[in-house]
């Protein structure tokens, strides 16, 4: 589908050895939170743009974009005028992500949970779809739904969160908030990983 266009070469440069290798790097560093020794395949990034594609989304949360595999496949089903705010805690990440050329993406250094924050900081109205990569099941479980509480208090009504995840964490502390998600499995991946999806009901506030 993407062979020899633009997109298939913007790809290509987000599947780069030196961005292997950085991931790695920072996995031996933060085995906890960086979670996989490779980033997500393209089988998984195109599962989670196929899905996000079909809500048109045009203000973007990314949790946990990496070395930008994600953070690219996203960026491809955004329309011009959209805007992705991605948050990484590993600074190395963020240098390289900020050398992206790319005036839509929004780049901050932090915790997940100072998403509230960012939003405000980057004059960002509620997101209409929030992709988080964020290991919910190595982080202490306060932190897990602090930061859930503030993805569904932000997303707007209507809104879809997304989380590509090995372990059911996250969908343990989003029930109370979110109810039961849609879940799908993605094999293609090291390691095979499942996508949660809530949808934040049109009229919920
Ligand atoms: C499994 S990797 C996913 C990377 C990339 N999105 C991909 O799919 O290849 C998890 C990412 O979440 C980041 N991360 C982990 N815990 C975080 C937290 N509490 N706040 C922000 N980023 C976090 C890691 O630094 C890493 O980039």
């Amino acid at each position: 589908m993407f062979e020899g266009t633009g997109v298939d070469a913007q790809r290509a440069r987000y599947e780069r050895p030196e961005l292997a290798w950085m991931f790695f790097r920072n996995f031996l560093r933060h085995p906890a939170t960086v979670a996989s020794i490779v980033p997500s395949s393209r089988f998984l990034t195109r599962c989670l743009a196929d899905i996000a594609r079909r809500d048109r989304p045009r203000t973007v949360v990314e949790l946990g974009p990496g070395t930008g595999c994600t953070t690219r496949a996203l960026l491809d089903i955004l329309p011009r005028e959209g805007r992705l705010l991605a948050i990484d805690v590993e600074e190395e990440f963020v240098v390289n992500l900020r050398n992206e050329p790319d005036e839509r993406l929004l780049v901050q250094h932090g915790r997940a949970d100072c998403l509230n924050e960012a939003l405000l900081a980057h004059r960002l109205a509620h997101p209409d779809l929030i992709v988080s990569g964020i290991p919910f099941s190595t982080m202490p479980a306060q932190e897990g739904r602090r930061i859930l509480q503030q993805v569904w208090t932000s997303l707007a009504p209507g809104g879809r969160f997304l989380a590509y995840q090995v372990r059911g964490h996250v969908a343990r502390y989003a029930r109370e908030w979110m109810g039961t998600p849609q879940v799908r499995m993605e094999v293609r991946n090291v390691p095979p990983m499942r996508i949660y999806c809530w949808r934040k009901p049109a009229g919920a506030a």
